[in-house]
């Protein structure tokens, strides 16, 4: 047995190797819901982490292991592979597969158990722009996917939408950039998934009736090169029209793109043709952790910052930086603690907080005034968290699986 790591756990080499993944003991195992998938893979708790063990062959892992690094590196939504075992045997010396070890994303769930009865159109409409904005921040940084699908993501909760992460990288490759062929190949490979994960829900009498699974599988491919295109447009403006190309910057942010340069260049009739060079996406989650060093999805990270201006302007606080920190201990700290540790595990902090300013904004519309913080932090702990399933992979917490 070979350990390839970045991170050295002696508890690794106490796990029973020589036994195929699926006879695993269940003492090391925690139940999580997983996706479907080709492969045998199972939740393993070490330490105070719990992982995803994936059983498959050494080239994969390896691969797979290199290129989760590589996207790591880059910041990339994506799961954090740990670790690859190979030159497993079993007592008899049968040769066993390797193991890709990758760190289990906490308060994700796979598709299938963001939904109880049938998946509705919102639900799936959130699905689809998440995964849409994954593809465009992939096909940005280079990234081929080769294998996207609703089982491949990943869904995190993001203040009523969701952000996407990738957990399947087997197939993937990393470019310096991507021409208009294999974006296209990339998208015709999502179309053809999507369609056929939409039919099997379908068949199964999981998917609402008014979902289409021809629609749904276009829609995926309109929402990205909608979002391609606002990211990428060249546009010819006027050489005074400076506020139209900050115009367009401020929209790519709205949209979470932070942009690093604008390359301008004129043209015979006295205009310019601009094209901005969007650097990453998480423009909002980078100033939220910048300011409070909170790590927020960019919906969430929206959310609090709007929280958060309002609070400097009443204050009448100019430092931004003083004015964060006070927020923070004064505001969002107070409101996590008062959510009693036996709710904690329900949802993480961030969109506890994201969600209880929306539900405050709806009480304060409702009664005509502002309820205050107190009053929508208990209302919301009583009427809405106490009826929301436990999300966190807890140590110990058990979680149907879905396979
Ligand atoms: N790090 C992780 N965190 C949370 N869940 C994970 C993680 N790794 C794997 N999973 C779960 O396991 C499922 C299967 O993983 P994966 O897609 O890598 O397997 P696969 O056999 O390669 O899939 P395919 O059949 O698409 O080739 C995922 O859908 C996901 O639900
Ligand atoms: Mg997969």
């Amino acid at each position: 047995m070979r350990i390839t790591s970045a991170l050295v756990d002696p508890a690794l080499l106490d796990l029973p190797w020589s036994t195929p993944l699926e006879e695993w003991p269940a003492q090391h195992l925690v139940a999580l819901p997983q996706g479907i998938s080709r492969h045998i893979v199972r939740f393993v708790r070490l330490g105070e982490y719990v992982y995803a063990f994936k059983e498959t062959r050494e080239r994969i892992a390896e691969r797979e292991y290199d290129l989760l690094r590589a996207l790591e590196r880059i910041d990339f939504p994506s799961v954090e592979a740990v670790a690859v075992v190979a030159d497993r045997q079993t007592e008899d010396g049968e040769p066993l597969e390797s193991v890709l070890i990758t760190r289990h994303l906490q308060f994700s769930l796979p598709y299938r158990a963001l939904f109880s009865h049938t998946l509705r159109p919102e639900t799936m409409s959130r699905l689809l722009d998440a995964l849409a904005a994954l593809i465009v921040r992939m096909h940005l940084t280079g990234f081929f996917w080769g294998d996207c699908s609703l089982s491949n993501t990943l869904f995190r909760r993001d203040a009523g939408a969701f952000a996407a992460y990738l957990v399947d990288a087997e197939t993937g490759a990393l470019h310096n950039s991507l021409s208009n062929g294999q974006r296209g190949e990339d998208l015709e490979i999502a179309r053809v998934n999507i369609f056929g994960e939409a039919l099997d829900l379908q068949a199964a009498g999981l998917l609402h009736e008014s979902i289409d699974p021809e629609v749904v599988c276009e829609e995926v491919v309109q929402r990205y090169e909608r979002l391609w295109h606002e990211i990428t447009y060249e546009q010819a403006i006027e050489r005074e029209a400076r506020h139209d190309i900050e115009g367009r910057i401020r929209r790519l942010n709205e949209l979470g793109f932070d942009v690093a340069e604008v390359a301008m260049s004129s043209i015979d009739d006295g205009r310019y043709l601009v094209r901005p060079k969007v650097v990453d996406a998480g423009y909002h989650t980078r100033r939220l952790l910048r300011l409070t060093g909170l790590d927020a999805e960019e919906n969430q990270a929206r959310k609090l910052l709007n929280d958060l201006d309002a609070y400097r302007a009443e204050s009448d606080l100019t430092d931004e930086q003083q004015a964060a920190h006070r927020w923070l201990t004064e505001v969002f700290e107070p409101v996590v603690r008062a959510v009693p540790a036996h709710l904690r595990r329900k949802l993480e902090p961030q969109e506890l907080f994201a969600q209880i300013i929306e539900h405050k904004w709806l009480l304060s519309e409702q009664a005509g005034r502002d309820v205050g913080m107190r009053h929508a932090v208990q209302s919301y702990l009583a009427d809405v968290l106490v009826h929301r399933p436990d999300e966190q992979a807890v140590l110990g917490v058990e979680v149907p699986s879905l396979n």
